[in-house]
C-alpha cells in the first residue's frame, strides 16, 4: 500500500483547510456563500437600472412621474430586506452545523457565478408562497384539495393519530408537511435542494413569532406591474409559525399507546435525492408509508418512471398516492448551461403516457369523491371518468400583475392494491 505525504507550508494552511472539507460540506458551504452573494448580484441589477435612468434625455425625464426617480431606492430597500433574511438563513445553518456565530465569509472559495442568483430568488419565491399570508390563496389551490383527499382516504381518530405515516417528497420549504402533520399524521418531508433545506430550517426552527420577518419576494418582477409599489411591498413571514400550526392541531394531545411503538417522529425532514434516499435499493424503506403526497413534484424527475417505481416501493399495500401538479419537466432544456447530465436523460411523458406507466406498475386510479375540478378537461378522457381532475393552480406568482401562469394541474389518487 502506498501513502502520500503532503507537506504543508505555513502559507498553504488555508488551502489545506479547504481541501479537508468534503465535497458534500463544500457544497453546503458554497450554498451559504451564494445566499450572501444576493447582495452583489442585486447591486449589479440596481446599478444597471440606475445607468439606464441616467441615460434618459431631459425630454424623456420630464415626461415621467416624480416617483419613478425614487423607485430604485425603494427597490434597493426591498433587496436589503431580502439580503437580511438570506443572511440569517445562512448564519442559522452555519450556527446549527458548525457552531459558528454568523455566516461564512462570502469570498472564501471559488467565484459564485451570477447565474446562481436564480436560486436565491427561488428561495424567496418559495418562502413567499409557503409562509406568507399573500401566498395563502395559492396554497389553498393546491394543498387543501390534497389534504382533503388524504383525510377522506385515511381518516384520523384518537387511536391512530400520528401513526399513519405520510411522505411529502420535494416539499420545498416544508409548509405542506407541517399542515399535514397538524391533521394528525406522522409526516416526513423530503427535499434535496440545500437552499430550500436551509430556508425551511430557518423558518421552522429559528423564527419564533408570526409575522416577525419581512421580505420582498417579487422585488425583481419589474415587468407587467400595475401599481408601482407592488414589487417592493414587503410580505410578513411566517403568517403562522410551524409550532403554532402544529400546536393548534385537534390531535396535539392525543398520544395513542401505539405511538410509543413506532420509530418515527410526528414531523421530520429527510435531506437528499428522492430516488437515492428511498429507492428500491433501500430495503428498510419498503412498504413504510401509508400515503405519499406529490405536489408540483413528479415533473422534477428526468425519467418519471423512477419516481413511480420509488412510490410503489415505499407504499404499504393499500397505500395512497395523491398527486397534484403540472408536467412541466424540469430537465428538458439546459437553461443554466451547467452540464448536469440529467439534461441528457430527460423524457417528457404526456398524461396519457404517464397513466400507462402508473397503471402498468399496478396502481389503481380512483375517483376523488367530493372533489370538483376547477380547471379545464379538454383532453378526451372518456375512460378516466372522474379519476383525474384538473385544478386551476398558480405557483409562486407575483400578485396583482398583468401576467401570470395558471396551471391546469393534474390531480389524481392512485392506490397500491392490497393483493
Ligand atoms: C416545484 S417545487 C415544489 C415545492 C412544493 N412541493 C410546493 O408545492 O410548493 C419542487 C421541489 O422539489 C425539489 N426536488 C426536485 N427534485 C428532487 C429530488 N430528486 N429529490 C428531492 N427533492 C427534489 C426541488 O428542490 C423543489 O423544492
Amino acid at each position: 500500500m502506498s501513502s502520500f505525504n503532503i507537506s504543508i507550508s505555513k502559507g498553504d494552511e488555508e488551502k489545506a483547510r479547504k481541501l479537508a472539507r468534503s465535497s458534500e460540506d463544500q457544497h453546503w458551504y458554497d450554498v451559504m456563500r451564494t445566499l450572501l452573494m444576493y447582495e452583489d448580484f442585486s447591486m449589479e441589477t440596481l446599478k444597471r437600472r440606475q445607468e439606464h435612468m441616467n441615460r434618459l434625455s431631459e425630454r424623456q425625464s420630464s415626461a415621467l412621474p416624480p416617483e419613478f426617480f425614487t423607485k430604485l431606492e425603494k427597490i434597493g430597500q426591498g433587496m436589503k430586506a431580502n439580503l437580511e433574511f438570506l443572511t440569517e438563513v445562512a448564519a442559522f445553518y452555519n450556527h446549527c452545523t458548525n457552531g459558528a456565530n454568523g455566516p461564512p465569509p462570502k469570498n472564501d472559495g471559488v467565484r459564485i457565478r451570477s447565474s446562481e442568483q436564480h436560486r436565491n430568488k427561488a428561495v424567496l419565491h418559495s418562502v413567499g408562497r409557503e409562509w406568507s399570508k399573500t401566498g395563502e390563496a395559492e396554497r389553498n389551490e393546491a394543498f387543501l384539495p390534497m389534504i382533503e383527499e388524504l383525510k377522506r382516504r385515511l381518516p384520523v381518530n384518537k387511536n391512530n393519530a400520528y401513526i399513519q405515516r405520510v411522505l411529502v417528497p420535494g416539499c420545498g420549504v416544508a409548509r405542506l408537511p407541517v399542515e399535514v402533520s397538524a391533521e394528525g399524521y406522522a409526516v416526513e418531508g423530503n427535499e434535496y435542494s440545500a437552499f430550500m433545506l436551509m430556508a425551511s430550517n430557518y423558518v421552522m426552527n429559528c423564527i419564533e413569532k408570526a409575522n416577525s420577518c419581512r421580505i420582498c419576494p417579487w422585488v425583481d418582477s419589474v415587468c407587467n406591474v400595475i401599481n408601482t409599489e407592488d414589487p417592493y411591498t414587503p410580505v410578513s413571514i411566517p403568517d403562522r409559525t410551524a409550532n403554532d400550526i402544529v400546536a393548534a392541531s385537534p390531535w396535539i394531545d392525543c398520544d395513542a399507546d401505539e405511538r410509543a411503538k413506532v420509530g418515527y417522529p410526528r414531523l421530520g425532514m429527510a435531506a437528499g435525492d428522492f430516488v437515492e434516499l428511498y429507492g428500491e435499493g433501500n430495503l428498510d424503506a419498503k412498504g413504510s408509508f401509508d400515503a405519499i403526497l406529490t405536489c408540483f413534484f413528479i415533473d422534477t424527475a428526468p425519467v418519471v418512471v423512477d419516481y413511480v417505481d420509488t412510490i410503489w416501493h415505499l407504499l404499504k399495500p393499500g397505500g395512497v398516492w395523491i398527486n397534484l401538479g403540472p408536467l412541466l419537466y424540469h430537465w428538458t432544456t439546459d437553461t443554466d448551461n451547467n452540464g448536469d447530465d440529467r439534461y441528457d436523460h430527460s423524457i417528457e411523458l404526456s398524461w396519457e403516457e404517464l397513466k400507462y406507466v402508473v397503471e402498468g406498475k399496478g396502481f389503481q386510479l380512483q375517483s376523488q369523491q367530493g372533489q370538483k375540478g376547477s380547471g379545464s378537461k379538454d383532453a378526451d378522457l372518456a375512460d378516466d371518468q372522474d379519476k383525474v381532475q384538473f385544478l386551476n393552480c398558480s405557483y409562486s406568482r407575483p400578485h396583482n400583475q398583468l401576467m401570470w401562469t395558471q396551471y391546469n394541474a393534474l390531480f389524481f389518487t392512485a392506490i397500491k392494491p392490497t393483493e
